[in-house]
């Protein structure tokens, strides 16, 4: 990337620091699908943070060609720096970073964009440290493929070039960048949201973006110590689906393994909130978001799974699952199902082992009586049926639900003609695509580890 022209070097980390933003759009993008419902997501953050910090050390001054952009969108090429107040998007067909003049009416397209499931246009020139850490890890990420290919030499001049961080937001201030911490834009969020002058896509964006910053535990632990999670879960009273849909989706990234936030959401009502939402007549998207905060809310928490039977959960999610056209649904209410059964037999086992885990979990635990309301509100039956589900990774779910369900629905399952024609299809098919696996040489297949927990649950049932 040969420099061409010689603006500022301060140029240069404003180009990296638009460049980054725009990589914000992929990291957003993977925040998405929030419905790994067994697996917590902070895995990425974690990445994200072990690579600013090593970025924190080293640092270039690239220089970088500017360029002047127009009413119109055009394409930025890698390595040029965009001024300051330019309206930048990622092309999602293209994947090309495109630059335009900043206009007025933004909001209107914002809204398309989420409803499209994208990041936000980025047009503001308000930075926050939190791109400021991205866009030192991404100017890293360029400084090593070039080190790796140029000399010695150059690593030196990088070291000779690194300056702390306190001196880098100085720059930016005098670039007239504000550096927001992560608590100012939380609050600056909250209040857009709670403010009855803002509209309704105000409204959405500022929920959109506050589901980034939650998913951070000490982020979301401020967001309940300055009254920001209770006006959250109030907006789940909304009569606007949209405004359901997208406080259920910050909820779900905030609850995700962080207790504090799951005690405090408990006492501010958010259980029934949630619960009545997916009792009533609402769109599929804010159901699956709210399902999505619901699971998030009860994981490791056997205080709200007490509340949850308490408050006839179970009677919510079978209504839910006995929708037609629901079936994406069903299977993770399923997996949520198997998730608390599987919690709670290892606290019990945990205890077991130990001798000394905390007795007051383990009495939670115990009043959890979770296998019981399950036989006798049909979720043997309902799981069963589920079988008859086409994908692969569906059945695996099902699968896995029959048999942790297996002691207390054994013979609910042996009564039903249904269930065992069922098996014995998925038997032959799985035979056949396990035959196949082999061919090609895999020996723990997939295929084959499906067929196995049929097998099982066959010889289960005999
Ligand atoms: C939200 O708005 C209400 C009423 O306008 C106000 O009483 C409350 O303090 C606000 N909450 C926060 C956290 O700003
Ligand atoms: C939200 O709605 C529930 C009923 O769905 C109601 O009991 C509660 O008072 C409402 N809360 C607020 C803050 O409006």
């Amino acid at each position: 990337m040969p420099p061409r022209g010689l603006p500022p070097c301060r140029m240069a980390l404003l180009g990296m620091l638009l460049g980054l933003l725009a990589s914000c759009f992929t990291f957003c993008l993977s925040h998405q699908n929030p419905f790994a419902l067994t697996s917590p997501e902070k895995s990425g953050i974690k990445e994200a943070e072990r690579k600013e910090t090593t970025a924190e050390e080293e640092l270039d001054s690239e220089v970088l060609e500017v360029f002047h952009p127009t009413h119109e969108w055009q394409a930025l090429q890698p390595g040029q720096a965009v001024p300051v107040g330019s309206h930048v998007r990622l092309n999602l067909q293209t994947g090309a970073r495109e630059v335009k003049l900043q206009e007025e009416d933004k909001s209107r397209s914002n809204l398309k964009a989420l409803k499209k499931g994208k990041r936000l246009d980025i047009n503001t020139n308000t930075y926050t440290s939190q791109d400021l850490k991205s866009a030192l890890a991404k100017f890293k990420e360029g400084a090593e493929v070039e080190s790796s290919k140029e000399d010695k030499a150059r690593q030196a001049k990088v070291k000779r070039l690194f300056r702390p961080i306190e001196e880098l937001k100085k720059d930016f201030e005098e670039l007239n960048v504000v550096i927001e911490t992560d608590m100012q834009i939380m609050v600056r969020l909250i209040n857009k949201f709670n403010s009855s002058s803002s509209s309704l896509e105000e409204k959405i964006a500022a929920l959109f973006d506050l589901e980034y910053y939650v998913h951070q535990m000490d982020n979301a632990q401020d967001l309940l110590s300055f009254g920001g999670l209770q006006v959250v879960i109030n907006g789940l009273n909304s009569t606007e689906p949209l405004v359901k849909e997208y406080a259920a989706f910050v909820l779900g990234a905030a609850f995700s393994s962080n207790p504090k936030v799951q005690v405090e959401a408990i006492e501010g009502g958010a259980l029934q909130k949630l619960l009545v939402i997916l009792a009533t007549d609402q769109p599929l998207p804010a159901k699956k978001k709210v399902l999505f905060a619901l699971c998030s809310l009860l994981r490791h928490f056997p205080y709200a799974q007490q509340q949850f039977l308490k408050l006839g959960g179970l009677q919510v999610l079978r209504s839910l699952v006995q929708v037609k056209g629901t079936e994406v649904l069903a299977v993770r209410v399923v997996t949520l199902l198997y998730d608390l059964v599987t919690e709670k037999m290892f606290a019990e086992e945990e205890a077991e082992l130990t001798q000394e885990t905390s007795p007051e979990k383990l009495q939670q635990y115990r009043q959890v009586h979770l296998l019981p309301g399950l036989r006798e509100q049909g979720w043997c039956e309902i799981t069963a049926h589920l079988l008859a589900l086409p994908e692969h990774d569906s059945r695996e779910k099902v699968l896995q639900t029959l048999n942790a369900l297996l002691a207390t629905c054994r013979d609910r399952y042996r009564q039903d003609p249904q269930l065992s024609s069922t098996l014995a299809n998925l038997q032959a098919e799985y035979q056949a695509l396990a035959t196949l696996e082999l061919q090609d040489g895999e020996d723990e297949g997939y295929f084959r580890e499906l067929l196995g927990s049929i097998n099982s649950l066959l010889k289960e049932l005999r």
